[in-house]
């Protein structure tokens, strides 16, 4: 007789202990094209599926907040017809997802320099924001034409002016009022990072948020990347003891 593995089976996740925010550098989807022969938009294709089966997992689990680095400030390097098929992507995905997605009460935002990309992308996604703005489950945010380094320098000019109108002092700038500056404003800090394709770079993602943020560096190319796999990472990040900077107990 065939039984199905119930879902978390494998992994004993503690389910009092899921990572409130975690992050995902998307990494391998050309690897993964060109390992079929295939042309690397293939492997982005494949990789957005990738996002709405672990945005559901996410969810499902009670993490609240997921973010993916989609479009990185550095990605324009890329042949412009590659950068043209990614800024298609949204479309796919929403046309193909959202309805899921609202179905499942996800919200859908983003982070980033989205006025950088065609009129047309700009329009899908701000509709999708709009559209799920009321959801109260999985906040799943899109890091889109996003690059640390310039979300702090973007998030200091907006204090700088603040200080320079008087809105401000400088006794008023600490962590928590640069924090609410940041991109990511109300979203709790990372606390789980995980990066898929066997690569250990940060490639200049959520610099300020992953301060304290657990690592999982995973083999799999993003486009096999499933719940199985997120469902491993999690259960590392739960048999790591978080220190915050204190010292063992
Ligand atoms: C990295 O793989 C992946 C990207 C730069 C793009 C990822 C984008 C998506 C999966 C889709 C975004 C979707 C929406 C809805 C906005 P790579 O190309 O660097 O892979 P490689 O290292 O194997 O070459």
């Amino acid at each position: 007789m065939f039984f199905r593995k119930k879902k978390n089976q494998n992994y004993n996740l503690d389910m009092n202990n899921i990572p409130k925010h975690i992050a995902f550098i998307m990494d391998g989807n050309g690897r993964w094209a060109k390992k079929r022969k295939m042309p690397r938009t293939y492997g982005h294709h494949e990789g957005t599926k990738t996002i709405r089966t672990l945005a559901l997992e996410a969810n499902r689990l009670g993490v609240k907040a997921m973010t993916v680095y989609a479009f990185s400030t550095e990605n324009f390097k890329r042949d412009a017809s590659e950068v043209d098929y990614i800024f298609r992507l949204p479309k796919e995905f929403f046309n193909l997802y959202l309805k899921e997605l609202m179905d499942n009460n996800v919200q859908i935002r983003y982070i980033g320099h989205l006025d950088l990309s065609p009129k047309e992308t700009q329009d899908i996604i701000n509709e999708a924001v709009k559209k799920t703005s009321v959801n109260t489950g999985l906040i799943l945010t899109f890091a889109f034409i996003y690059g640390g380094r310039d979300e702090i320098i973007e998030t200091t000019k907006i204090i700088c002016q603040k200080y320079k109108d008087g809105d401000i002092t400088l006794e008023q700038i600490n962590e928590a009022y640069f924090e609410k500056h940041l991109m990511t404003k109300d979203l709790p800090n990372v606390d789980l990072m995980i990066r898929s394709s066997g690569e250990y770079r940060l490639s200049n993602f959520l610099l300020w948020q992953l301060a304290y943020a657990e690592f999982v560096f995973d083999d799999i190319l993003w486009p096999d990347f499933n719940e199985d796999e997120l469902h491993k990472a999690i259960a590392i990040y739960q048999g790591r003891e978080r220190r915050f900077g204190g010292v063992l107990k």
